[in-house]
C-alpha cells in the first residue's frame, strides 16, 4: 500500500473496496471503543476554507484516540516563504500524518516526497479523493453495488470529477459526465482510467447524460479559486443545472448527489436538493466514515 493518500489511484481497487468495507463497519458502531491512534498527532493543513473535511476529520481523529492539530497555513511560516519541502521535514518529526487542503497539486506531491509520514489530500485543484471515497460508500448503501451503477456528472468536470474518473476505474462504476466544451475533466486521468478499462464518457447534453442514471451528482460551477470567473462561469454553465425536469429523465428511483457546499439556485435547484431523491447528508455524513477507515489504514 502506498504511505500516502494523494489521489484514489493510490489504492488498488481491493483496498478501496477493504476500506469501504471497514467504514460501513465503523459506521454501524460495532468498534466504536476502539482508539488505534491513541497517542499520535495528525496536523491538518489548509491554505482553503472548510465545513465537512476539517470537521469529518477532526471529529475522527479524536475517535480514534488521536488529536488533531488544525493549522491555517496562513498562520505558518510557509506563508512567508519557508518552503514546502523544510516544512514537510519539520512536521513528520512532531506528526504521525498531515491531511492537507490547497490549490496546486503539486504542493501536497512535493510535501509527501519530503514528509517520511503519511499525507492525505483533503482537496486541491486537480483531486478530492476523500470525497470520492464517502461517494462511493454512499452509492454502496443506497444501491446494493457500484459496479454497473450509472452515474450521470452534470457541469465542471473538476477536481470532483476527476476523483469520480478515478473512482470509476477501482469501482466499475458507469460514469457519464455532461460537461461545456472547454470544461473536461483532466486529460491526463481520463486517459489512465480509460487505458485501465473504466468506463467513462464525455457528453456535451445534460438530457443524454442522465438518461437511464441511477445516480445524478453535480458540484459547484465556480470552485475555490475561480472567484474572479464567476460571471463567465454562470453563463456557460447554465444549461448544466440538475433540476425536477432533468431528474425526471433519469431512472425513477435515481439518487441525487452533491459533494456540497452546494449553491441554491445554480448548478442545482432547491426542489431537487431538499427532494426525497436527494442524498446529500447521508453522502457528507460519511466523510467521517470513510477518513476513519482510511486514518486506520495508512496511519502506524
Ligand atoms: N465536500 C467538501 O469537501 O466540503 P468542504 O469544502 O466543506 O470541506
Ligand atoms: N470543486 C469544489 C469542491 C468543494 C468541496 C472546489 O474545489 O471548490
Amino acid at each position: 500500500m502506498n504511505k500516502d493518500f494523494l489521489t484514489l489511484l493510490d489504492f488498488s481497487s481491493e483496498e478501496m473496496h477493504t476500506l469501504l468495507q471497514r467504514a460501513s463497519e465503523l459506521k454501524s458502531g460495532k468498534e466504536s471503543a476502539s482508539c488505534p491512534l491513541i497517542g499520535k498527532s495528525i496536523g491538518l493543513l489548509f491554505d482553503k476554507t472548510s465545513t465537512r473535511t476539517r470537521i469529518s476529520f477532526q471529529t475522527g481523529i479524536y475517535q480514534l484516540g488521536a488529536q488533531a492539530i488544525y493549522i491555517n497555513t496562513k498562520d505558518m511560516q510557509l506563508g512567508r516563504g519557508e518552503t514546502v519541502e523544510d516544512t514537510a521535514r519539520v512536521l513528520a518529526r512532531y506528526l504521525h500524518g498531515i491531511v492537507i487542503r490547497t490549490y496546486a497539486h503539486s504542493t501536497i506531491e512535493k510535501l509527501a516526497e519530503n514528509a517520511g509520514i503519511p499525507v492525505i489530500n483533503g482537496l486541491t485543484d486537480l483531486h478530492h479523493p476523500c470525497q470520492a471515497l464517502a461517494d462511493a460508500m454512499t452509492i454502496m448503501e443506497k444501491k446494493g453495488q457500484l459496479k454497473d451503477v450509472r452515474l450521470a456528472y452534470i457541469g465542471d468536470g473538476n477536481n470532483v470529477a476527476n476523483s469520480l474518473i478515478e473512482a470509476a476505474l477501482l469501482t466499475g462504476l458507469d460514469l457519464v459526465i455532461a460537461c461545456p466544451r472547454g470544461y473536461d475533466p483532466d486529460r491526463k486521468i481520463m486517459e489512465r482510467v480509460l487505458s485501465g478499462g473504466g468506463r467513462v464518457r464525455i457528453v456535451s447534453e445534460p438530457e443524454e447524460a442522465v438518461r437511464d442514471a441511477d445516480v445524478l451528482y453535480t458540484d459547484t460551477w465556480i470552485s475555490m479559486g475561480q472567484e474572479r470567473e464567476v460571471e463567465r462561469r454562470k453563463k456557460i454553465f447554465a444549461k448544466y443545472q440538475i433540476n425536477q425536469k432533468l431528474l425526471s429523465l433519469a431512472r425513477p428511483d435515481a439518487i441525487v448527489m452533491h459533494c456540497l457546499p452546494a449553491h441554491r439556485g445554480e448548478e442545482i435547484t432547491d426542489e431537487v436538493i431538499d427532494s426525497p431523491q436527494s442524498v446529500v447528508i447521508d453522502q457528507a455524513e460519511n466523510r467521517l466514515h470513510t477518513q476513519k477507515a482510511l486514518l486506520e489504514m495508512l496511519i502506524k
